[in-house]
């Protein structure tokens, strides 16, 4: 069977990115209307944006609102806005989540029927034209067709895809990322070596996908410790942000699995990070993962020049051995440490390995994957 191969139609990657996409942002519209955080505000980071739209006489209304991970109210009350300040553009600014905001502002922009209702489908709108810059180097949503909505009236993590929600331009300037504070270089790259490594032995994996997931992964292993211990290391800071958007090009094409799959209740229930769910997660589900997929993650040990042992399962393990060097290095908090209580937790698994489950996610595992092994497993990463 043949593979379809999806990415944004243009990226504007490297040092100056932004201020060389000055001529592509002036071809999106008229009036552009920004969604980002108050954090890119405080920083500098939007006035860089905005300078640039002056200079291209482009109009442009700000919502600054989204300092969480979104929910569909926040979807709603910028689609309102969208439309009562008629503009006819949207350029996302920030980390996944004004990028998934925008998305999910776009589908609402094109259609009556409440997001919820998009579960399940493949969304296919016409929709306004759509820029995103992303501003930390981890999720990789400049380049997918996916959007995480929290549902409030089911406290689910709705999980939005349509080809159409690929950005349009994608613009991937390291300036930003340097800005990014230790704990989320550490989760948002995290987040970006899930994409990878799930992407890479994923049962719905492709010759072009493989390409950009082993190249990501290297990027993250020779680059990732290097930001976190300094956020000016520049070179590393671009490594990164490619990493990030080979991740993000690779499971948009293939999948992630069983991490993704457990992230998302996590952080619907407890609201935990998105980077940072996975990073609790991701040892464990690839210490489970790895039965069945030797040859893949023997794979990655081979391509990271880790080994050149022909024995897949002594492979797999020399790569899964250096994973956990890695996490350890970028000190992930345990839940006990991040403040999730046990107990609530423990009361929560059922439904959490449900949700896991109904996602669709963790099956694209090779391994087969039964809501009864997430309950063990959920059990087993709290800490
Ligand atoms: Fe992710």
């Amino acid at each position: 069977m043949a593979n379809t191969f999806l990415t944004p139609k243009m990226i504007i990657s490297g040092q100056n990115a932004l201020s060389d996409s000055a001529n592509e942002l002036s071809k999106m519209g008229k009036k552009a209307f920004i969604v980002t955080d108050t954090t890119m505000l405080k920083l500098g980071n939007l006035a860089k944006l905005t300078n640039i739209l002056d200079q291209n006489k482009t109009a442009y209304t700000i919502f600054a609102e989204v300092n969480f991970e979104p929910d569909d109210v926040i979807v709603i009350k910028g689609a309102n806005l969208y439309k009562e300040n008629n503009c006819d553009h949207l350029i996302a600014l920030g980390g996944g989540s004004p990028i998934d905001t925008a998305k999910a502002i776009s589908v609402l922009l094109s259609s009556d029927d409440p997001l919820s209702s998009y579960m399940g489908k493949i969304i296919d709108i016409n929709r306004p034209a759509l820029a995103a810059i992303p501003t930390t180097a981890g999720t990789g949503s400049e380049a997918t067709k996916f959007t995480i909505i929290n549902d409030t009236a089911s406290k689910v993590k709705m999980l939005l895809t349509g080809p159409c929600l690929i950005p349009d331009l994608a613009i991937i300037d390291p300036i930003f990322t340097s800005t990014a504070p230790k704990s989320v270089t550490s989760h948002t790259g995290i987040d970006a070596l899930c994409h990878a490594v799930e992407s890479y032995t994923s049962r719905k994996s492709q010759p072009l996908s493989d390409s950009f997931a082993l190249s990501a992964i290297s990027r993250i292993f020779n680059n990732l410790k290097k930001c976190y211990e300094n956020g000016n290391d520049i070179e590393a800071r671009i490594q990164m942000s490619l990493a990030a958007l080979e991740a993000g090009i690779s499971f948009n094409n293939s999948s992630v699995t069983i991490v993704h799959g457990m992230s998302r209740p996590m952080g619907a229930l407890f609201h935990v990070p998105h980077g940072l769910s996975n990073a609790m997660l991701l040892e464990e589900c690839m210490n489970y993962a790895v039965e069945g997929a030797y040859d893949r993650f023997a794979q990655i040990a081979r391509h990271l020049n880790l080994t050149a042992s022909s024995d897949d399962k002594q492979a797999a393990h020399i790569f899964l051995d250096k994973l956990s060097e890695l996490l350890n290095d970028l000190h992930v908090p345990t839940m006990s440490e991040y403040g999730i209580d046990k107990e609530e937790y423990f009361n929560n698994i059922d439904k959490m390995a449900h949700d896991a489950y109904a996602s669709g996610s963790p099956s694209n595992t090779i391994r087969e994957v039964s809501v009864e092994d997430m309950v063990e497993l959920y059990k087993k990463i709290y800490r």
